[in-house]
């Protein structure tokens, strides 16, 4: 899969391009370029964006910056889903992030801010994502939500079998995995269900089943 991230400071991403599973994934399985907007603008000084119409805080990405982008890097209006990140997007579930790692191009684009010119979000995107309910101070954070719950999807990111036993996941019926536990046994009195501690598999993996949330 190739990702394309759009954003005003690339450099934000490299602590994340060092994280596993994402830096498992680099370079094979993902393919993963950061593009800065200002690397392309066709305003002069870097200009990216400019002062709402009608008045207002704040300064909204200009559309002409990000279609001059895309047009650098793909030549026109890249086939492959375009998502923009947005609180006003669609909500982020795990769904959604099963349905984005089924891609073999995805295109991320992040504003900041007070936002994007909605003419990007209606014609230059194919889709658009919110990663919660709240303000972010840019989509760089969502951006790389975005980036580390797909990649950790990609083949071979997870050890084998262990990305289909997560919470949300199809297995536990969308539900949360059970509670997890390690030595020691008993702290401040505290102990791990005897259960686990049994080595009986069968029992194990029954608790575990009805621990399912
Ligand atoms: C300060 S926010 C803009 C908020 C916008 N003025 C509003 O009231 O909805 C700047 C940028 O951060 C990103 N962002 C902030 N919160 C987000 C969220 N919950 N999901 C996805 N992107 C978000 C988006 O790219 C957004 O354009």
């Amino acid at each position: 899969m190739r990702i394309d991230v759009f954003t005003l400071v690339p450099h934000a991403f490299a602590w994340l391009t060092e994280q596993q599973p994402l830096a498992g994934v680099l370079g094979g399985e993902l393919e993963l370029r950061l593009l800065g907007y200002r690397d392309t603008t066709p305003l002069r000084a870097g200009q990216v964006d400019d002062e709402p119409y009608g008045g207002g805080a704040g300064m909204v990405l200009r559309v002409d910056v990000v279609a001059a982008a895309l047009d650098a890097v793909y030549g026109g209006a890249p086939e492959h889903r375009v998502v923009a990140l947005t609180p006003a997007g669609r909500p982020l579930t795990q769904a959604v992030v099963e349905e984005l790692a089924e891609e073999d191009a995805l295109t991320f684009l992040s504003a900041r801010f007070e936002g994007f010119d909605d003419r990007i979000v209606e014609h230059l995107c194919s889709d658009a994502i919110s990663v919660g309910p709240y303000v972010l101070s840019n989509g760089d954070l969502p951006a790389m939500v975005l980036l580390d719950a797909v990649a950790r999807r990609l083949p071979g990111a997870l050890a084998e079998g262990s990305g289909e036993l997560e919470s949300f996941s199809e297995e536990f019926g969308g539900g949360i995995e059970y509670p997890q536990y390690t030595r020691p046994p008993e702290f401040r009195g505290w102990a791990v269900p005897d259960v686990l501690l049994s080595g009986d598999h069968g029992r194990i993996e029954a608790w575990r089943r009805e621990h399912v949330r």
